[in-house]
């Protein structure tokens, strides 16, 4: 039974998305054994407790400094003896500590088609924006395990979705949401869960 803790920031569709498929079996051999968020008015909290999952807020504006709350989450997260962390729209820097520690085991999903709009600034609608401003036709959402860079680490799933005309921030994010990340994120987790992904130089093989 694969353990995930979910990291979260805000509307939590994405984690519950995989609450779901975790219910309706289209994830299998996975337990969530907790949520973490960095926002404690996070409706996603308020998810994790209505599916009776242990969640915690572990905020950077109670600690004096960055270190101290890198130490908490650590702590934290180390508590949940979690096999895989997802990061599913958590807006905090991961340490470097935990990234090492949990090499390969921690994933994330990213708004569009990285290598596209990725990277520092790139977040939430900032993404859409930049995809609406280049005038792409295609974006999508993309699943890659973290490593010490941002949005650099090997791609997991990726997953396109049409950009259409008059579209705004706000109803492209919702169609990638809709349409990409509450797909590809579950079906990740669950190829996990089953032992089907391997990272060879960099590179994500599904067998
Ligand atoms: C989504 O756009 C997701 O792609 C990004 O964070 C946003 C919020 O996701 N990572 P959620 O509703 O909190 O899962």
């Amino acid at each position: 039974m694969l353990r995930i803790v979910v990291c979260v920031s805000g509307g939590g569709t994405n984690l519950q998305a995989i609450i779901n498929g975790v219910r309706q079996g289209t994830i299998t051999n996975t337990e969530i054994v907790g949520v973490i968020s960095n926002n404690k008015n996070a409706y996603a909290l308020e998810r994790a407790k209505q599916a009776e999952i242990p969640a915690v807020c572990v905020s950077p504006r109670d600690y004096g400094d960055r270190e101290q709350f890198n130490e908490a989450f650590l702590k934290t997260v180390e508590q949940m003896k979690p096999d895989l962390i997802v990061l599913a729209g958590f807006l905090v820097v991961i340490p470097s500590q935990l990234i090492r520690k949990y090499e390969n085991r921690i994933i994330n999903i990213h708004p569009s088609l990285i290598p596209s709009f990725c990277g520092t600034g790139y977040y939430g609608l900032k993404v859409h924006e930049g995809a609406l401003v280049r005038g792409v036709k295609i974006t999508g959402a993309t699943v890659h395990f973290v490593d010490e860079g941002t949005d650099t680490g090997p791609i997991i799933m990726q997953k396109a979705v049409a950009v259409q005309e008059g579209d705004t921030p706000e109803v492209l994010q919702r169609r990638v949401m809709e349409e990409a990340e509450w797909i590809i994120l579950p079906q990740s987790i669950d190829l996990i869960a089953n032992g089907k992904v391997t990272v060879t130089d960099g590179k994500v093989h599904i067998s």
